[in-house]
C-alpha cells in the first residue's frame, strides 16, 4: 500500500443557543455589516466582523468593482484594515454572514481559498489560530477552530 499523509478536518455545527455571547454579538455585527456591502455586480453581500484579543471588535464588507478581478471579499478588507492599523493585536475569531440583495434568508458562506490563505498569514503571524463562524441559512452557525480545518496542506514557506 502507498504511503499516505492523512488529515482530518472538522466542522462544529452550533445552534444560535450553543454560541457563547461573544459569538451572537460577533455574528450579529457580520450580519449588520452585510448590508453596506458594495456588491453590485455579484449581488452577494458578505459581512465579516473580526474580534481581537482585546476584546475590540471590527466590520467589513466585500468591495466589489466594475473591474471583477479587483473585488476584495469581505474578510480581507477587515483582516487588512486590522493589520494595518493595530498591527501587535492579535486577531482571534471571525464571523461572516451574507445573503443575496433583496432575500432575507442568508446564504451559507464560507471563506474563498484566498481569504482562507490570508487568514491563515496572520495564524502563522501571531503563532495563534484563527477561529472562523460561518452563518448558515438555517441559523445554524459553522465553526472552523482554524485554518488547518479550512485550508489543510496550505502553502507555507516554514513548513508548518
Ligand atoms: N465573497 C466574500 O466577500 N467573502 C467570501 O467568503 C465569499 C465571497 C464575495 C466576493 C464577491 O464580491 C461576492 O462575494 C460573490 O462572490
Amino acid at each position: 500500500m502507498s504511503k499516505k499523509i492523512e488529515k482530518t478536518v472538522t466542522l462544529d455545527i452550533l445552534t444560535w443557543k450553543e454560541l457563547g455571547n461573544d459569538i451572537q454579538s460577533l455574528v450579529l455585527k457580520a450580519k449588520a455589516s452585510a448590508e453596506n456591502a458594495h456588491a453590485p455586480y455579484s449581488n452577494f453581500m458578505v459581512g465579516a466582523a473580526l474580534l481581537l484579543e482585546n476584546g475590540e471588535i471590527f466590520t467589513a464588507n466585500n468591495q466589489e468593482n466594475v473591474s471583477f478581478p479587483v473585488g476584495i471579499c469581505a474578510e480581507r478588507v477587515v483582516l487588512s484594515y486590522v493589520q494595518a492599523n493595530f498591527p501587535d493585536i492579535i486577531p482571534t475569531k471571525i464571523a461572516i454572514a451574507a445573503k443575496r440583495r433583496n432575500q432575507t434568508e442568508y446564504a451559507t458562506v464560507t471563506p474563498c481559498g484566498i481569504c482562507r490563505q490570508t487568514i491563515s498569514e496572520y495564524e502563522q503571524k501571531f503563532k495563534r489560530p484563527i477561529e472562523v463562524y460561518m452563518l448558515t441559512p438555517k441559523g445554524e452557525v459553522l465553526k472552523a477552530p482554524s485554518m488547518d480545518d479550512l485550508l489543510p496542506f496550505k502553502f507555507s514557506d516554514i513548513n508548518g
